[in-house]
Parts: C-alpha cells; sequence; structure tokens
C-alpha cells in the first residue's frame, strides 16, 4: 500500500511525536536535517546524506549519532511500497536557558516519514515557472553548505508568492548573486557550460547538485562554480533546479522577467536522460 497521509515519528528510537519543549532544536534552530527519497523501500543517494549530515554536525560540533544507528532507526519505520519522504533531523538536545550548549551534548534524532508531495511528475518533462524572490540570503561562511535548522529566510521567500502556478522562488545573495531556489540548487547553461552558484557564503551544497555536477563529468559537459547575476540568469540558454526530491526541473519562465516562455533545453534533457538511466533521480521514465 503506497503512504498516502499517515505520518510516522520516530524520536529517540520510540514511537512518538514530540520533543522535550527544552530542545536546542526549537529555541535555537541549534541543528541539521536531511530530506531523503526513498523508492520501494530504498533511501535513494543514503551514503551522501549520511556525509552531509556528519560534516554538518563535524561543523556545528553537535555529536553525529552514527550511520549504523541511523540505519537500524530507518529499518524500523514502516516501509510502504513506492515512493515516501524520509526527513531526519539531528538537534543538540536539550539544555538550559541561554545560547550557551551543555557540557555533556546528548543529541536528539527525529526520522519522520511523509508522504510524496503531490508535485504532477510533468514538471520535470514540461518544466516549470519560477519568479524571483525579493528576500535575500545572509552571508555566513560557517554555516554555508550544510543542512541546518534555520531556514527563516527560505521561509520568508516562500511567503512571498501563493500563485500555484509558480513552482519554485530563486533567491540572491546580499551582493545580488544568485544562490539558489528556495527549496532547490540552481543551474544555468550558457554556451554549453554548465553554472552552477558557488557556495562558500550561503546555500545548501544539494546531495542533486553533486549528482548533476558528477554526470556532467562523465558526460564531459564543462561545469562552472562561481558568481553570477540576473544579468546571466536571463541569458542563459536553459536553467533547471534540482533537490533530491524533485530531481531536475527544468525552468521555462521567470515570471515578471523579460523573454518569455523557454522549452526545456537539450542539456538538461541529456542529464536526465543519463541520470534516469543511472536510477539516480526520483522519477521513473
Ligand atoms: C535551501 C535548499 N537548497 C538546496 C536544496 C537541495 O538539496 P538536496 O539536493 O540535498 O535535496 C534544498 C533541499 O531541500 C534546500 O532546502
Amino acid at each position: 500500500m503506497p503512504l498516502t497521509a499517515a505520518l510516522m515519528f520516530l524520536i529517540n528510537g520510540e514511537h512518538r511525536d514530540s520533543l522535550p519543549a527544552g530542545d536546542r532544536g526549537l529555541h535555537y534552530g541549534d541543528g541539521l536535517f536531511e530530506t531523503v527519497a526513498v523508492i520501494d523501500g530504498r533511501p535513494q543517494h543514503w551514503q551522501a546524506h549520511l556525509r552531509r549530515m556528519e560534516d554538518g554536525c563535524v561543523r556545528l560540533k553537535i555529536p553525529f549519532p552514527g550511520a549504523a544507528m541511523l540505519e537500524d532507526e530507518f529499518g524500523r519505520l514502516p516501509s510502504p511500497a513506492g515512493r515516501w519522504v524520509l526527513k531526519i533531523i539531528v538537534t543538540r538536545g536539550g539544555g538550559g536557558r541561554g545560547y550557551r550548549p551543555p557540557p555533556v551534548v546528548q543529541p536528539a534524532r527525529l526520522l519522520c516519514q511523509y508522504p510524496w508531495p503531490d508535485y504532477p511528475d510533468d514538471r520535470a518533462v514540461q518544466g516549470v515557472r519560477v519568479r524571483l524572490c525579493t528576500t535575500r540570503l545572509g552571508s555566513n561562511p560557517l554555516l554555508a553548505g550544510i543542512k541546518h535548522l534555520n531556514r527563516l529566510e527560505q521561509v520568508m521567500a516562500r511567503s512571498e508568492w501563493n500563485d500555484p502556478a509558480i513552482a519554485e522562488g530563486l533567491m540572491l545573495g546580499l551582493d545580488g548573486n544568485l544562490v539558489s531556489g528556495t527549496m532547490s540548487n540552481l543551474f544555468l547553461v550558457s554556451q554549453g557550460r554548465v553554472r552552477t552558484p558557488g557556495l562558500s557564503q550561503a546555500g545548501v551544497a544539494g546531495v542533486m547538485r553533486d549528482q548533476v555536477i558528477e554526470a556532467c563529468r562523465r558526460l564531459n559537459l564543462p561545469v562552472e562554480t562561481g558568481a553570477f547575476g540576473v544579468k546571466e540568469l536571463q541569458r542563459a540558454e536553459e536553467i533547471f533546479l534540482t533537490n533530491s526530491l524533485i530531481g531536475i526541473w527544468p525552468v521555462i519562465e521567470i515570471a515578471g522577467a523579460s523573454g518569455g516562455e523557454m522549452q526545456p533545453g537539450p542539456i538538461t534533457r541529456t542529464l536526465r536522460t543519463h541520470m534516469l538511466e543511472l536510477e539516480a533521480l526520483p522519477q521513473h521514465g
């Protein structure tokens, strides 16, 4: 039976749905998360998700719960057929009032089971419309790249629009350069080169972004990471977005920008076909 509306939480290995009110994840966003696509019981790109979470734990000085523990707990969730979403949250656990971390940290682990989002599957083929958000992403090399729990910038950006025809919003950093979508990484294709914003100041080092970069290398497509502004966006021949759940979404229109509608381009399609063959995307066919 595919998972429809049910939610299951495993908190520190126990089936419950609440955390102690003193948890630092709630008070300070003091923690990390991963959103993993699960297909027929198999978590996709599992090692890459674990690596990013471990790297985030090292950078935030939170003890990493360990792959074995997370795998064991994943195995204790119901395993419905088809696609579902696993969200893993690790926080620094409880602590007294005040920012100072407790001398002995006992991290909290949450495994949350969610239904697959109801995105139309044809978005991967037909493409999506996006908008440029006015909310900007702050610069902070200390936090850039990791998937920490502080996501207020994304919450503010996502509250900028309600139009269901707009699938995603693009975000700029304080310097006016592109960083990412609110929930995705951004790629531009210009003169055969695949470009994606560098993540030294802001943004999340997406698991799917790495998969796409890897696929470009295999296909001998030159990849550039760097600073790209709105001009480069408007001049791009192809634009696409990535994350672990959407895979690759071609962008066919930037609402409000001149230039009108585009078609999903040949490099985006080649990457998608190649990655589908490798079963690196969460869609079929
Ligand atoms: C802000 C942000 N950037 C990028 C991504 C893409 O990350 P991933 O490819 O690991 O899903 C996400 C995913 O949720 C995100 O929230």
